[in-house]
């Protein structure tokens, strides 16, 4: 693969979550005109990747073609926009026959479609695993990322399939990120019947696998939902905080064009992003999981760290930290502990003390307490 790519988690905005197949070229465009006016762009974001469905056949060479009627410009002429407008263009399809939504799929047309998306300016490409038989799926992507990496552009190489193998264990090594869970919804704890969960069901699958992130190859939790209008606001605001802890792929699901103030506040607040980017690369891991709290710890660089308590319940609840710095810590490397730390309320942007005392408060129901700890 392309290497020196993602080496802080990717971070830009993917048409799927909110626009689903009701995507076009003029709504890609001014996603990327709102991505610059807001002020998100300058905050990190700048990818812009159009998900499933510009796709609509194949002409009688073999090469995709697509659908005239959303994206009547063509390909080019939208990734050009969207570099003129200072930002990266990225594009989806599937290593199966069929894209989930049964677009045409790239099996069987790997090199040509890494051809011709390097032709266009693609810098970004999701590479789905719907419809795919009895391909194997390693054996499928790298043929993706070797047709890619043969296309000669540097293409941030996004991996979805999480369906019948543990990406965790082997993606890394394909591509830049890779998903580790079914699609996200727009809620924080519920199920549907095709398996599509919620922000928090997401966090706890999480759990366990926090040790392969890192630098050019990331755990991808799935993309926000921030802004979309099934969570509250505490519950926005956690949802971010904690894909900042797990130093997700920050990819927007929202309309850019139409965004509340606190939800931009939300998307663009610099230590939140400062957190999930910091150049180590490493996720949170979870300390504790009490009944309703959480207590998560994310290594930063600087010999600073954070710790982000989680209510995961809808009703107030009372936390309590008791500091006990050697647990909290013990999984940090090349990190020397300095005993008490200051403690810095990320959210409110206040000093909260030293952790030579407990720690201990309430909390709204699904409200987070963001903190970052330094030497004293
Ligand atoms: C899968 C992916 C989604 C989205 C859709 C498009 O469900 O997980 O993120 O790309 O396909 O069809």
């Amino acid at each position: 693969k392309f290497e020196g790519l993602a080496l802080t988690p990717p971070m830009g905005w993917n048409s799927w979550n909110y626009f689903r197949d009701k995507i076009n070229e003029d709504v890609i465009k001014q996603i990327a005109d709102a991505m610059v006016a807001t002020g998100l762009s300058d905050a990190g974001y700048e990818y812009i990747n159009l998900d499933d469905c510009w796709q609509i056949g194949r002409d009688e060479k073999g090469y995709i073609v697509v659908d005239s009627i959303n994206f009547p410009s063509g390909m080019k002429a939208l990734a050009d926009y969207v570099h003129s407008r200072g930002l990266k263009f990225g594009l989806y399809s599937c290593a199966g026959e069929m894209t989930c939504m049964k677009r045409p799929g790239g099996r069987g047309y790997e090199f040509q479609d890494a051809w011709t998306y390097a032709q266009w300016g693609v810098d970004y490409l999701k590479y789905d695993f719907c419809f795919h038989g009895t391909q194997d799926s390693r054996a499928s992507y790298k043929t993706m990322r070797d047709a890619l990496y043969r296309a000669g552009r540097p293409i941030v190489f996004s991996i979805c399939e999480w369906g019948s193998t543990e990406p965790w264990l082997w993606a890394g090594e394909m591509g830049h990120l890779y998903r580790t869970t079914i699609d996200i919804m727009d809620c924080a704890d519920c199920r549907l019947s095709t398996g599509a969960r919620g922000w928090m069901n997401i966090l706890e699958e999480q759990v366990p696998i926090w040790t392969y992130n890192g630098p050019g190859h990331w755990n991808d939790p799935d993309m926000l939902e921030v802004g979309n209008g099934g969570l509250s606001m505490l519950e926005n605001k956690s949802h971010f905080t904690m894909w900042c802890m797990l130093s997700a792929p920050l990819i927007l699901g929202n309309d850019l064009r139409a965004m509340e103030t606190d939800i931009l506040k939300i998307l663009e607040n610099e230590d939140l992003i400062a957190i999930d980017q910091d150049p180590m690369g490493k996720s949170a891991f979870r300390y504790i999981k009490d009944e309703d709290i959480d207590i998560w710890c994310k290594q930063l660089t600087g010999n600073r760290w954070a710790v982000a308590i989680l209510n995961r319940s809808e009703y107030e609840r009372p936390y309590k930290c008791e500091w006990n710095i050697r647990a909290m810590t013990r999984y940090f490397e090349d990190w020397e502990n300095k005993g008490d730390y200051k403690i810095w309320n990320v959210w409110d942007k206040k000093k909260m003390g030293t952790t030579a005392d407990d720690l201990e408060g309430t909390l709204s129901g699904r409200d987070v307490l963001l903190l970052v700890l330094e030497s004293n």
